[in-house]
């Protein structure tokens, strides 16, 4: 299924039209939207109602600083710093590993990227720090005592606002692209130390015209990810 631009009626049309964009129309997205997607979004579950996740949003020139911010950070800090967490676990086993590599590739074949033209992947990649156009971005974060079991509860904070994002005809990109960055981040936005910066999330119109946004990411099939026990 190619890029869908129209809202999404139901939340199976929503589950089903939630895509990772990565070339987003300069179109604004006015800051009392992401206003009415966030109070919706903290509807989500939580372990014990914690609700452990904080977000700090960028629209137009907050968001316009923190880019430049970044690509002024990237002329010293190309690799930026360690991230204040495992992005990915330090060796991916299989089946992992090949799925990782599989969007990769898939991603890049969209716009004709050779896997040897490191260059044109990386200029590509750098789009992240722009938050692939987008006019808008979030940046989450939690507080550094949380545990394995608040992480999924921002996650699922986090799809809350990916899928709300497609009702208002928005798609959205999550990003860790940023941990890397996370000084420029903290420095900018006044983080206090014991938020740990997790990702960004890049929200806006789609630019269907933009190949990248053709990418249809796989999925494996249930019984990879499913064990039915149906017998006592
Ligand atoms: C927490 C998280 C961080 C991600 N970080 C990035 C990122 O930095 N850059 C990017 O292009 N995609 C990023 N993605 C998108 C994934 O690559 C994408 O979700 C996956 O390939 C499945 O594709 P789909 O979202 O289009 O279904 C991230 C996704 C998640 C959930």
């Amino acid at each position: 299924m190619s890029i869908v631009i129209e809202p999404s009626p139901t939340v199976s049309d929503a589950v089903a039209t939630r895509r990772s964009v990565r070339a987003f129309l300069p179109d604004a997205v006015p800051e009392a939207v992401v206003r009415e997607l966030l109070v919706k979004a903290s509807r989500a579950a939580s372990g014990g109602n914690l609700q452990p996740w904080r977000v700090y949003v960028l629209v137009d020139g907050a968001r316009d600083e923190l880019v430049r911010r970044v690509a002024d950070y990237r002329k010293d800090h190309p690799l930026g710093d360690p991230p204040e967490y495992s992005v990915y676990p330090p060796k991916l086993a299989e089946p992992w590993r090949t799925r990782r590599f599989r969007i990769g590739e898939a991603m890049y074949a969209t716009m004709g990227i050779p896997r040897e033209d490191k260059q044109a992947r990386l200029k590509f990649f750098s789009g992240n720090w722009e938050f692939f156009g987008a006019p808008a971005g979030m940046i989450f974060t939690m507080d550094r005592c949380m545990q394995e079991g608040q992480w999924a509860d921002l996650g699922m904070f986090m799809e809350n606002i990916m899928l709300l994002a497609r009702e208002k005809g928005l798609h959205t990109c999550p990003q860790e692209a940023w941990a890397p960055y996370h000084k420029v981040i903290r420095d900018y936005l006044s983080v206090p130390e014991n938020e740990m910066i997790f990702c960004g999330m890049a929200i806006g119109v789609a630019d269907d015209s933009k190949p990248v946004n053709s990418l249809d990411s796989e999925r494996a099939p249930l019984e990879e990810i499913v064990t039915f026990k149906t017998d006592a």
